[in-house]
């Protein structure tokens, strides 16, 4: 069997970028932006892009590359004794996509409404009591949301026909979904720019608070940013790295798709931030409490400012199809990362038929986050997933990229590949840096979590989020320790 291919080179970025690009662009950034120093932030920030971003995302995509396999096979050929690695990746990605797959159900019921502004008379009672109908607290299920169930099944079918014939139609996908949204971002900016006030917004987004680079959770901040953004550590990158040629461009593809991303994430951020200016402006509101973040920014400060504004209906339209094309192509890269898996292994299945049974599988495992307490489970979920599966996938695949396969030998197949050589400083970042980070990372996070119990959550809810991280983390370490013999196998040939 061949391998599946990227159609070209723009395709592959584009489908890179994509899956970067997400709604972490549009509601994380900004809002870290304005809490931890404005334009200060930036310093941080792109520290983080070039020490850990670039390198780690060079090793996925590299990894990807050379080994021609998704994110199991790949991490299994550094060492066998890491098998379990890929599936820890994986695991992460499933849990990922069944819930931010119903943000987008969320964005699609929006998206319908705008046409008659339904929230114009309060939009924070819109989103939570009629759009997502919340309970009382996570103790409360409630019983399943069917409109939003309804949703979710329309994503995952839209999600099924971008991935059924793998990178062929995805590919065909990514030419629209990629730029379609950065357009109606650049439409948006414009709408905003005619609006008063939205200079207000500007200066708290980018007015520099230098004081903010002493605070070491302005530097936590940063880091755990650009390794969200950049869809490290979930196996993504690794599988679309497997299709491209083993010896195609490396180097160069990733610093444009950081680089494209991170770009994004600045220009997201003048758009939030000039609604927000124009919000205060209208409101008399000040523009620390209207600052948002997640759901509330997009869900209740977006469409109220939109319902204020001239040609409102038009301008959500733009709005809620930007956040729906913004977070599908991620949806779907984490489906590839799974489908990837599964046809590395199974060869003679069919892409499409994997394809359907990974969406039915997605809808399934997002029932729970279409209840009316969906929305805490999402929130506990999101915590434990982006905080403790992220780091510790990437803190390992640093030791099995870096030290036991050898960053070195990495390093020199992506110079032969490359145009642009990449210095030994990458190995002192794969090796040394990135490890300390993420470790420092996880320190930090575990130590908050123990203290005080994430929002307040009761234990069991928070059991949940433990078991999430913890449990695939053992199989991971189970899997290492039982296929240690391996090691001395491989070694003694
Ligand atoms: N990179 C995406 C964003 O910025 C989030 C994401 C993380 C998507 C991991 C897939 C996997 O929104």
């Amino acid at each position: 069997m061949t391998r599946q291919r990227w159609t070209s080179r723009t395709v592959f970025v584009l489908a890179a970028l994509g899956s970067a690009v997400g709604l972490g662009n549009l509601w994380r950034f900004p809002y870290l932006a304005g809490k931890y120093g404005g334009g200060a932030f930036l310093i941080p920030y792109l520290i983080a892009l070039v020490l850990v971003g670039v390198p780690m995302l060079m090793l996925e995509l590299a990894v990807g590359q050379k080994m021609q396999q998704g994110a199991i096979g790949s991490y299994t050929k550094l060492h066998p004794s890491f098998v379990g690695l890929g599936i820890f990746a994986l695991i992460s990605s499933f849990i990922i996509v069944s819930y931010y797959a119903v943000v987008m159900a969320w964005s699609l019921v929006y998206l319908l409404a705008s046409l008659r502004m339904n929230w114009s008379d309060d939009a924070e009672s819109y989103f939570y009591q009629e759009v997502i109908q919340i309970s009382n607290g996570i103790e409360q299920l409630g019983g399943i949301n069917l409109p939003i169930l309804l949703s979710l099944i329309v994503v995952l079918l839209l999600v099924y026909f971008c991935v059924w014939q793998g990178t062929k139609s995805v590919g065909k996908v990514v030419k629209y979904s990629v730029p379609l949204p950065v357009i109606l971002l650049v439409f948006l900016l414009i709408r905003v720019m005619t609006l008063p006030g939205f200079l207000t917004g500007w200066e708290m987004y980018l007015k520099p608070v230098w004081s903010a680079l002493l605070d070491p959770e302005v530097w936590t901040a940063a880091f755990s940013q650009i390794f969200y953004s950049l869809s490290l550590a979930f196996g993504i990158m690794v599988a679309y790295g497997s299709y491209k040629h083993s010896d195609d461009d490396i180097a160069k593809d990733t610093w444009i798709t950081a680089l494209l991303d991170i770009g994004t994430s600045l220009f997201a951020g003048f758009v939030v931030f000039g609604v927000l200016g124009y919000m205060a402006w209208r409101t008399g509101t000040p523009l620390e409490e209207l600052a948002a973040s997640g759901p509330g920014l997009a869900f209740v400060v977006f469409p109220e400012a939109l319902s204020l504004m001239p040609l409102s209906g038009l301008f959500s339209v733009f709005f809620f199809l930007m956040l729906l094309l913004l977070g599908i192509d991620s949806v779907f890269s984490l489906v590839e990362a799974l489908n990837a898996a599964i046809l590395d292994r199974y060869q003679q299945l069919k892409i499409s038929r994997v394809s359907l049974v990974m969406c039915l599988a997605i809808s399934i495992a997002g029932i729970i986050y279409t209840t009316r307490a969906g929305l805490y489970f999402l929130d506990i979920v999101d915590h434990f997933v982006t905080s403790y599966n992220l780091l510790l996938v990437g803190i390992f695949q640093t030791i099995l990229g870096g030290w036991i396969y050898g960053a070195e030998k990495l390093r020199r197949y992506i110079n032969q590949v490359s145009d642009w050589q990449v210095g030994k400083w990458w190995n002192i970042s794969i090796k040394y840096v990135i490890p300390l980070v993420l470790t420092t990372l996880l320190v930090t996070q575990l130590s908050k979590d123990l203290k005080i119990p994430y929002e307040g959550y009761p234990t069991w809810a928070l059991g949940i989020g433990w078991a999430i991280a913890l449990l695939p983390f053992l199989l991971f370490l189970f899997l290492l320790l039982k296929n240690k013999n391996k090691i001395i196998n491989i070694e003694d040939k």
